[in-house]
C-alpha cells in the first residue's frame, strides 16, 4: 500500500473541488473557450476599463477557467495571487522580466533548468542584465551575493545535481537585502513544499510536470503577493501575451484532482529505484535529495520522483537506454510514464548556452522520471538494462 506523505487536509480539500459554484453546479469546472465576452450596455464596457468592474473582458487577460486554477495554486502555495502562462518558460520569463533592467545583477544557482539559464544568459544578457551563478547547496555563498543584486533565481532541487536550497535561511536574507527572490517549485510541488512559509517572494511552476501529471499539455504558474502579480500584469503579462489557454488550464485542473495520489506514487518510485542504486557496483553517484543531508531537507514533507544517477565506465550508456523495456527514453517528466535522458545525448545540444557544459554535468549522468508504474516492477526494468549493458 503507497505510503501518503503528510498533506494538510486544507491542500487535499482544495484539490477535489473547484473555488467558486460552476455553472449549473457542475462538478468539474466548465472549459470557457472564448477569446473575449460581451457587454450588453456601453457602461459596463466603460466601467471595467475603469477598473470599476471585475468581469471578464478578453481571454489574454482573464478567463474563468484560467481564473479557477490561479485561485487553486494560490490557495495551495499560500499566496496571495497568481498569474497561468502558455509554458513554464513563459512564466519563469514574467516572474523574471517585470523586475529586472539594464545594469542589474540577478543571482541564479547553478545547473538550473537548462532553458532558464538560457533565458539568463541570451535573453537577459542581451539587455544588459548580468547573471551571477553560485552553488545553491552553499547557503553562505548565495547570501553572500545578494548584496546589490535585483533578484535570486532558486530551484530546489536544481535540475540535473538535485541540489536543494535552505529556502528559509535564503528568503529571510533576500528580504533583509530588499531582493526579490523567485523559485521554481515545480518537482516538489506546494503538496510537499510550501516557499511562501519560507520567506520566498515569487514561485513558479512549470504545471507541463507533475501539476497537470498526464504528459497532454503544456502550462506554467506563477503565484505571490498581490503586489508583485500585479507588476507582473502591468509590466509583462498583458504584452508578452504568453497566456495559458483554457482548454490547457482545464487539463491541469482536471490532473490537479489527483495530485496528491499521484505525488505520493511518484515519490515511493523514485525511492525504491534510489534504495535499490545507492549502493550498486555500477552506480558512482545517486543524485537524489533523500539520498543526502542538507538543511533544505527540513523544508521538503515529501519528495518529487525525478533524480539522477551516474553509470560506471563499465556500462555503455546508449545499451542501456535501448535495454529499458517498462521506462521510456524522452524530455520531460511528471507523467505517468518513467522516462529517462542519457546526459551523454544532451551534451550534443546546440547554441551559445549549454548548461551541461558550463555547470559540467557528467556525461555519465542519467536523469529518471520515475512514473507511476508498480515500484517492483521498475526497480527489475532498471536493474535488468544495466546488467544488459555491461560492455
Ligand atoms: C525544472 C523545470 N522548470 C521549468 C521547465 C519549463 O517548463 P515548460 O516546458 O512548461 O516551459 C522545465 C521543463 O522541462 C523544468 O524541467
Amino acid at each position: 500500500m503507497t505510503h501518503l506523505p503528510p498533506v494538510p487536509p486544507a491542500l487535499t480539500e482544495a484539490l477535489l473541488a473547484p473555488a467558486a459554484t460552476q455553472p449549473h453546479d457542475a462538478t468539474s469546472v466548465p472549459i470557457f473557450q472564448t477569446s473575449s465576452f460581451l457587454f450588453d450596455r456601453y457602461e459596463d464596457l466603460a466601467a471595467v476599463f475603469a477598473g470599476r468592474s471585475d468581469r471578464f473582458i478578453y481571454t489574454r487577460g482573464d478567463n474563468p477557467t484560467v481564473a479557477e486554477l490561479e485561485a487553486l495554486i494560490a490557495r495551495l502555495e499560500g499566496t496571495e495571487a497568481a498569474r497561468g502562462f502558455a509554458s513554464g518558460m513563459a512564466a519563469i520569463s514574467a516572474a523574471i522580466i517585470p523586475f529586472v533592467q539594464a545594469g542589474d545583477r540577478v543571482v541564479a544557482v547553478e545547473n538550473l533548468y537548462s532553458d532558464a539559464f538560457r533565458l539568463f544568459e541570451v535573453v537577459l544578457g542581451k539587455f544588459g542584465v548580468t547573471t551571477q551563478y553560485v552553488d545553491g547547496a552553499d547557503t553562505d555563498a548565495v547570501i553572500a551575493a545578494l548584496p546589490g543584486a535585483r533578484l535570486v533565481y532558486l530551484e530546489s532541487p536544481t535540475s540535473w545535481t538535485f541540489t536543494l536550497q535552505d529556502l528559509a535561511a535564503i528568503g529571510a536574507a533576500a528580504r533583509a537585502e530588499g531582493v526579490i527572490s523567485v523559485i521554481d517549485n515545480s518537482w516538489a510541488t506546494p503538496l510537499y513544499q510550501r516557499p511562501a512559509e519560507a520567506g520566498i517572494d515569487l514561485i513558479v511552476h512549470a504545471a507541463s510536470k507533475y501539476l497537470s501529471g498526464h504528459s497532454d499539455t503544456i502550462a506554467g504558474l506563477v503565484t505571490g503577493p498581490k503586489a508583485l502579480i500585479d507588476r507582473i500584469n502591468h509590466d509583462a503579462y498583458h504584452y508578452l501575451g504568453g497566456k495559458l489557454s483554457p482548454f490547457d488550464a482545464w487539463l491541469v485542473l482536471r490532473g490537479m484532482r489527483s495530485l496528491n495520489l499521484r505525488m505520493a506514487r511518484h515519490m515511493e518510485n523514485g525511492l525504491a529505484l534510489g534504495r535499490a542504486l545507492a549502493d550498486h557496483p555500477e552506480v558512482t553517484a545517486l543524485r537524489h535529495p533523500a539520498f543526502h543531508d542538507h538543511p533544505g531537507r527540513a523544508g521538503l514533507s515529501g519528495f518529487g520522483g525525478l533524480f539522477a544517477f551516474d553509470l560506471a565506465e563499465g556500462i555503455d550508456i546508449p545499451r542501456f537506454a535501448d535495454a529499458l523495456r517498462l521506462t521510456k527514453i524522452g524530455v520531460s517528466w511528471g507523467g505517468p510514464e518513467s522516462l529517462v535522458i542519457p546526459a551523454e545525448a544532451a551534451l550534443g545540444l546546440s547554441g551559445s548556452a549549454n548548461s551541461f557544459r558550463r555547470f559540467g554535468v557528467s556525461p555519465r549522468s542519467i536523469r529518471f522520471a520515475a512514473g507511476l508504474e508498480e515500484p517492483e516492477a521498475l526497480v527489475a526494468d532498471v536493474l535488468s538494462a544495466i546488467d544488459e549493458a555491461r560492455r
